[in-house]
């Protein structure tokens, strides 16, 4: 019997020494899982030289953005003809689907990315868009480093419109709408509104120029949920805006604009069905950017089957490891504010100092004026 067993090591571990080492060394050295990943690398070089310029800044913001509008164009109810889902549809149809209205600035993105589909010969759109945001995301400190899967087919249509959600959507209607993309849970919907920890926006109200959603636009922090669930104040611009609601830290000075709540994230922070996943996420960097991740791996391949996908996520470039802010209240601001409906416990936070209602800066370097590439295009 002992002789068998050492027969059977002495065969198994020949045939361990005989087997080819698993992946493929790619022509800069990189070993990867799968030879077809090697092609992302130059990409992920290209992307943050030309667009993101490892910055966790407008266009990095643009690109995560993008990569929900393109996923979530999908319907179960409405089948195929709908949309396909993670396909590329708003590169290869930039004059339809950008120019929905849900779809309101998304122009930027779109027109950053199409050169690559040029340059980047090789790569499909539907990757070109996942891939892109995922890179970018990697500036953004406390971001999580994405699943990236490879081998999306192009769209063969653009995507219908509405299917997009949008700020003034009920948490019903919204809910359902994810559910019928992809079968999201409230808790993975709230997992995916962590992206509005890196978000500002430009067309809410037309007369701001990057409104925070947020006091920490740079950091994939949890800032975002413990924001949301503060007493409104007043609002950084006009007051009549379409799916905006008063923020708490309206007040802006040059081009440091004030905070923007969408009334989207008020009501899911206020809602039965969504508002301890809201709240606990405040405080709780690790479990926030895990379901973030996780919600990530069902939303960036929606209208494809996973397994007809390669696992190209070891060239999506490390996050950068610089530590997101830890929550506490903006100057001015303390657990007397909060608007909570959820009984859980509430976690106990400092406040920051300052007489003040905090200013956001305008940049990532604090600054006001921060270098921006755009592009010109046909969306
Ligand atoms: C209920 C669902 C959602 C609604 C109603 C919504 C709505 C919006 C709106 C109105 C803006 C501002 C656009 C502008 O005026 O420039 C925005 C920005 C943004 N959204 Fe969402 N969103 C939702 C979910 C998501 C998801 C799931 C993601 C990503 C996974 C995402 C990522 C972003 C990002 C990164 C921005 C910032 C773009 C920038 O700074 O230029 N959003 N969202």
């Amino acid at each position: 019997m002992a002789f068998t067993t050492l027969v059977a090591l002495v065969a198994l571990a020949a045939s361990v020494r005989a087997a080819p080492a698993a992946g493929a060394v790619c022509p800069d050295g990189t070993r990867v899982g799968n030879a077809a990943c090697c092609k992302f690398i130059p990409l992920a070089q290209d992307l943050q030289k030309t667009v993101f310029q490892n910055d966790c800044g407008e266009d990095t913001h643009e690109a995560v953005r993008l990569i929900f509008h393109d996923a979530v164009s999908i319907s179960q109810k409405l089948g195929p003809s709908a949309g396909g889902g993670a396909d590329g549809s708003m590169l290869l149809f930039p004059t339809v689907e950008p120019n929905f209205p849900a779809n309101n600035g998304i122009d930027d993105s779109v027109n950053n990315l199409i050169p690559f589909l040029t340059s980047h010969p090789d790569v499909g759109a539907g990757d070109l868009v996942q891939f892109a945001g995922a890179v970018a995301l990697s500036n953004c400190p406390g971001a999580p480093r994405l699943e990236f899967l490879a081998g999306r087919a192009n769209a063969v249509a653009p995507a219908i419109i509405g299917l997009i959600p949008e700020p003034q959507d009920n948490v019903t209607s919204i809910l359902e709408r994810f559910a019928d993309a992809g079968n999201f849970s409230p808790f993975e919907v709230v997992s995916l509104l962590a992206s509005h920890s890196i978000a500002r926006a430009d067309k809410v109200d037309e007369t701001l120029d990057a409104a925070p959603f947020d006091s920490t636009p740079f950091d994939f922090d949890t800032q975002v949920f413990l924001e949301v669930l503060l007493k409104g104040t007043g609002f950084p611009g006009l007051d009549n805006n379409t799916g905006e609601v008063m923020s708490p830290l309206p007040v802006g000075s040059g081009s440091d604009t004030g905070e923007l709540r969408l009334q989207s994230d008020f009501v899911l922070a206020r809602d039965p069905r969504t508002a301890c996943f809201w709240q606990g996420f405040v405080n709780k960097q690790e479990f926030m950017a895990n379901s973030f991740k996780n919600a990530m791996k069902k939303l960036a391949i929606l209208g494809n089957k996973r397994e007809d996908l390669i696992d190209c996520s070891d060239v999506v470039p490390p996050t950068v490891n610089t530590a997101p802010k830890t929550a506490s209240f903006p100057a001015t601001k303390s657990a007397a504010d909060l608007e909570l409906t959820c009984n859980e416990a509430f976690p106990s936070l400092t406040t920051d100092p300052g007489a003040q209602e905090t200013l956001i800066p305008h940049c990532s370097n604090g600054g006001q004026s921060c270098p921006a590439v755009q592009f010109d295009g046909p969306a």
